[in-house]
């Protein structure tokens, strides 16, 4: 059985509305909604849970509805920061095993493609991430005597960014959340994902790195919200409607003409 984790319990402080990010419409539906109808379309996935802002439940049930996405079981609140809201999400599951992959909801535009690779590399990894390339340089910041100095440079060819879904056996990230709350420091400085947990509490778990894609951008800032926008908009030109990897096709044809013109 493998179970979609949709985490949607976020505010969306950084763009910045009076209602959660994953509720502003792109393309005619919204953001979760988007994201849910992949999960829903993914012949690998069995079950969907979405994990919403507490007070925005009722919300997601009629999404839900509307939509007709039959393969949502649960709804429930998400905690005070992500991974509480995956906690939630795992005490939900209750103990049968299973494999499960935990979604950032505000990540709509992510390809089929991904979920296949990630489901066929949990054959082999009980824990799988979706990283890309870093196009920019990292540098590692420090405190300086007026502002941040630069502390290190990593060597590019070794940096990814990591993306979602991220992919575990129900068994392995539970037992890598049940050390993490019993660790007193936890609270203080949790990892922003998932695979930061694992890595932390179980690092002799090798994490698998599924290719992710530059298109699988997480809607963060206000111009991310318009750049979904313009993406799924191409996509809708000459692909199924809300078919949301297939902007590609629409961008590629779109380029060819641009450069066939000058
Ligand atoms: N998320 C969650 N529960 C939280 C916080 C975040 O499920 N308590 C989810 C968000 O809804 C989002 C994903 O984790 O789908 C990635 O988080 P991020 O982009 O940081 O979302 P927000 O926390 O909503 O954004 P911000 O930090 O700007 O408030």
């Amino acid at each position: 059985r493998t179970v979609g984790v949709v985490l949607a319990g976020g505010v969306g402080q950084r763009v910045g509305l009076n209602t959660p990010k994953q509720l502003v419409k792109i393309a005619g539906r919204t953001i979760l909604e988007h994201t849910l109808a992949l999960f829903d379309g993914a012949p690998e996935v069995d079950e969907i849970i979405v994990l919403m802002t507490p007070g925005f439940t009722d919300e997601v049930e009629r999404i839900v509805a509307r939509n007709g996405f039959r393969k949502v079981s649960k709804v429930l609140e998400g905690g005070e920061n992500r991974t509480d809201t995956t906690w939630r999400a795992l005490k939900a599951l209750g103990t049968q095993e299973c494999d499960v992959l935990l979604h950032d909801a505000v990540r709509p535009l992510l390809e089929p493609r991904i979920i296949t690779e990630c489901v066929e590399a949990l054959k082999v990894y009980s824990a799988v991430d979706v990283a890309i390339p870093s196009s920019d340089t990292i540098v590692v910041a420090a405190p300086g005597p007026r502002g941040e100095i630069v502390r290190d440079i990593p060597d590019r060819s070794r940096l990814r960014r990591g993306q979602t879904p991220q992919c575990f056996r129900l068994s392995v990230i539970r037992e890598a959340y049940e050390r993490a709350f019993a660790d007193p420091d936890f609270g203080r400085q949790p990892p922003t994902d998932d695979c930061g947990v694992v890595l932390r509490y179980l690092p002799d778990v090798p994490i698998y790195i599924v290719p992710g894609s530059e298109h699988n951008m997480k809607i963060t800032h206000p111009v991310d919200v318009f750049i979904a926008d313009k993406l799924f908009q191409l996509a809708a030109g000459s692909a199924p409607r809300h078919s949301p990897f297939a902007y590609r096709e629409a961008m590629e044809g779109r380029t060819m003409v641009v450069f066939g013109g000058s």
